[in-house]
């Protein structure tokens, strides 16, 4: 009896040790599992899944590991596309904390105040240098209000670059600010045009004011004295005539200009030999070249095609004949020269006139530019008729430039792409 109770004693005893073994093995691997899931990696729970008593933590493990990959998934996510959104933008965006460092700061943001891109951490001022960016950053964590303001920077290269910043408060669920989101606009190129819509507005009123004031005057005079004798009225008559020819070319040349802006003044290209065109030209303002003596000579060869606007091409031809006449001596003389090139079509209107002085020659093509403003205007000129031809050959795909030596003469050179046969 004895030794069978002894014997039920060791069975029991050896039962339990062996259970007690297989737990805590199972244990030990629950743990390596749990260990898995916080490395982030996907748990083998097949072993535990097998115990009877680690069923259901098998389970709650493979669904913790799952949610956890889940939400890995999407922080990634998030992170990308906040960051592809970041890199993306053309404007500077800027995150900066109640202290003033930066917390976010994207590639546009860098580049737009040369800023390195482990600015983290460091303040505005610091990275940026620039007061007026944290004072406008500064308005907003203090106050919690949105401040919009526009900043001009000034740069290496000389020219200001202009910013309109838009800076927003952050706030925490008690309505305390804790961030500012900063935002940069690059407005330069708005305002660059600005200053040139302003600069064409006030040369064409002035272009206007003198040919009116003269108009203005001979009439109260006219007007004042109406015995005047018939040889003085004639005399302020053709003055007016000249003045009112002055103005109808004027409003010719910016009429010009602005169809040739619009798009919806196509040019017409069409492939034209250049000699007849050019001869016809020559025949057409005979009468002018002989007003100062002057010779001209064509050397257009008869295989010189263009892809072009017949018309377009004549007002500029007559443009740079107009200019070569102009600011011609008297006995002078104007050649007319075509080439092709392997990739281009070459056309020369050259004189031996007065020449332009090295420092002008880079700007004849800009509008209302003039060498010798009275002299010009004198001429009849509005300093237009350079731009228009740029323009011109500009739709056509080709480019203009001047060569040209102060005293001795100048050459208007016309590059059209090559015509493919
Ligand atoms: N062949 C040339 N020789 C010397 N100077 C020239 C010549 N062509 C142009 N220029 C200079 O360039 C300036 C600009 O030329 P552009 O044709 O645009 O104006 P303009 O002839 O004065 O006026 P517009 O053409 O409107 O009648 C001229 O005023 C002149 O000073
Ligand atoms: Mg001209």
């Amino acid at each position: 009896m004895t030794v069978f109770l002894l014997i039920l004693l060791v069975v029991v005893f050896g039962a339990w040790i062996l259970q007690r073994r297989s737990f805590l093995l199972q244990l030990r691997s629950a743990e390596r599992i749990i260990e898995e899931v916080a490395a982030g990696k996907k748990p083998a729970t097949v072993a535990l899944r097998r115990h009877r008593d680690f069923a259901g933590v098998a389970w709650r493990v493979e669904h913790l590991s799952e949610e956890h990959e889940l939400l890995k998934q999407k922080f990634a996510e998030k992170t990308f596309n906040l960051d592809a959104i970041l890199s993306s933008m053309i404007e500077g965006v800027l995150v900066v904390s109640k202290t003033h460092e930066i917390r976010v700061v994207n590639q546009s943001f860098c580049k737009m105040f040369n800023v390195p891109a482990d600015a983290l951490g460091q303040t505005v001022l610091r990275a940026v240098r620039e007061a007026a960016v944290d004072e406008i950053i500064g308005e907003t964590l203090d106050r919690g209000e949105v401040v919009a303001r526009e900043i001009s920077i000034a740069t290496m290269q000389g020219e200001p670059r202009h910013y309109s910043v838009n800076s927003v408060p952050v706030k925490n669920p008690a309505g305390v600010t804790t961030d500012a989101v900063v935002v940069f606009h690059d407005i330069s190129r708005l305002r660059q045009l600005e200053e040139v819509r302003r600069e064409f507005v006030a040369n064409v009123s002035h272009e206007l004011r003198t040919p009116l004031s003269i108009f203005h005057g001979y009439l109260e005079n006219l007007m004042e004295n109406p015995k005047m004798p018939r040889t003085d009225i004639a005399a302020i008559l053709k003055i007016l005539s000249k003045h009112s020819r002055r103005l109808n070319a004027l409003l010719e040349d910016l009429l010009t200009l602005a169809r040739l802006e619009s798009r919806r003044d196509r040019i017409d290209l069409a492939e034209l030999p250049l000699r007849p065109m050019v001869e016809t030209i020559a025949q057409e303002w005979r009468q002018k070249f002989a007003t100062k003596n002057l010779s001209v000579t064509i050397n257009v060869p008869d295989s010189v095609k263009l892809r072009a606007d017949a018309f377009r091409l004549e007002q500029v031809l007559g443009n740079l004949l107009d200019n070569a006449i102009k600011f011609s001596r008297d006995g002078g003389t104007i050649s007319m020269r075509a080439e092709s090139q392997s990739d281009a079509v070459i056309v020369r209107v050259e004189d031996n006139g007065i020449g332009i002085p090295p420092a002008d020659l880079p700007h004849i093509f800009e509008r209302f530019y003039r060498v010798e403003k009275a002299r010009s205007r004198e001429a009849g000129g509005t300093g237009l008729g350079l731009s228009i031809v740029k323009h011109i050959v500009g739709l056509h795909g080709g480019n203009v430039r001047a060569e040209s030596t102060f005293g001795t003469g100048t050459a208007i050179v016309l590059e059209f792409p090559a015509t493919k046969d």
